[in-house]
């Protein structure tokens, strides 16, 4: 596997700049076309209105009914809450959430005897949650300040974990997973929505600040990531391709450096064309019972 040079440290603060920045001016004129600000992870399509946008990454028409406030913050890749397949009562963690989209629509479904927790690393962006759950009025959902790698909640005290389009932000996924199982109670589920590739991106991508913060360059090739879950001890792991939107993958390559693009052309695998090797995939996994 391309290993990246850039240092655990140095991608952690390049993500929470550039999610920092989106949650400081997303609803202001500045947020107009920065780049994963408006609508999708790394695919703002200036051309497509918000709510299309979002309809096209949610199933569930209760995401209608959200404040323009929180759908205007919506950065994932898909809908990780219908792939979790939620039940009254369940206590729901989401890592890396944002604006907080997935927990406020997890918690409708786990309703007032369940709970959802957001954790997210960027202050800014939990301060824009914390201000949309006054709009959204779920008081069954809080949010924390933390990093995926070191979750601030007890061991067994989750039922699901969902995650929209952050774990590829992850310099450190394994333990990402590591943590996730150890969050999960016994027979608990893992349900995510995230970017993987289909073979090994090339190295001048995985070593470009601005592809690790647009979601391209920490995308893992499918088979390291289920690895990955299956060596924290999961089991019984499930991927199913939810191909980008061309547009959405345009934009993202776009965000790129030429020489970098260049470089994405040069692979020698052709199933590493970028257009086709970096994908959004619903990935859902078990901790034994
Ligand atoms: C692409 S956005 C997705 C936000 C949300 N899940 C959604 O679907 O709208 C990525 C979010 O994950 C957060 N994030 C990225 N890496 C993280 C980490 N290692 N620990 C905690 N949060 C992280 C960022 O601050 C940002 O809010």
């Amino acid at each position: 596997m391309n290993k990246t040079t850039i240092s655990p440290d140095e991608i952690r603060q390049a993500v929470r700049d550039r999610y920092g920045k989106i949650a400081d001016t997303t609803g202001t004129e500045k947020s107009t076309g920065c780049g994963c600000g408006s609508g999708g992870c790394c695919g703002g399509d200036a051309s497509v209105t918000q709510l299309d946008q979002v309809s096209r990454l949610y199933q569930d028409p209760d995401v209608l009914s959200l404040p323009e406030e929180v759908t205007a913050l919506s950065l994932g890749c898909g809908d990780p809450v219908a792939v979790a397949a939620l039940q009254p009562g369940q206590t729901v963690l989401d890592l890396g959430s944002g604006g907080g989209i997935d927990c406020f629509l997890a918690a409708a479904k786990v309703g007032l005897e369940g709970r959802v927790i957001g954790v997210d690393m960027t202050p800014s962006m939990l301060e824009k949650a914390r201000a949309n759950q006054k709009w959204v009025g779920a008081e069954n959902v809080e949010f924390r300040l933390g990093e995926i790698e070191h979750l601030p909640v007890q061991d067994g005290s989750v039922d699901v974990i969902i995650s929209n389009c952050v774990i590829n932000l992850s310099p450190d996924k394994p333990q990402v997973f590591r943590e996730a199982f150890r969050a999960l109670r016994p027979g608990g589920k893992l349900a995510v929505s995230d970017i993987v590739t289909d073979g090994d991106l090339p190295a001048a991508v995985k070593n470009n600040m601005a592809a690790w913060a647009g979601c391209v360059a920490g995308a893992w090739d499918v088979k390291d990531y289920v690895a990955a879950i299956e060596a924290a001890g999961f089991v019984d792991v499930t991927v199913e391709a939810t191909y980008w939107d061309q547009r959405m993958i345009d934009e993202a390559i776009g965000q790129l450096e030429p020489e970098v693009q260049a470089q994405m052309q040069q692979t020698e695998q052709p199933s590493l064309d970028p257009q086709k090797a970096v994908y959004s995939a619903r990935v859902t996994a078990w901790k034994p019972a």
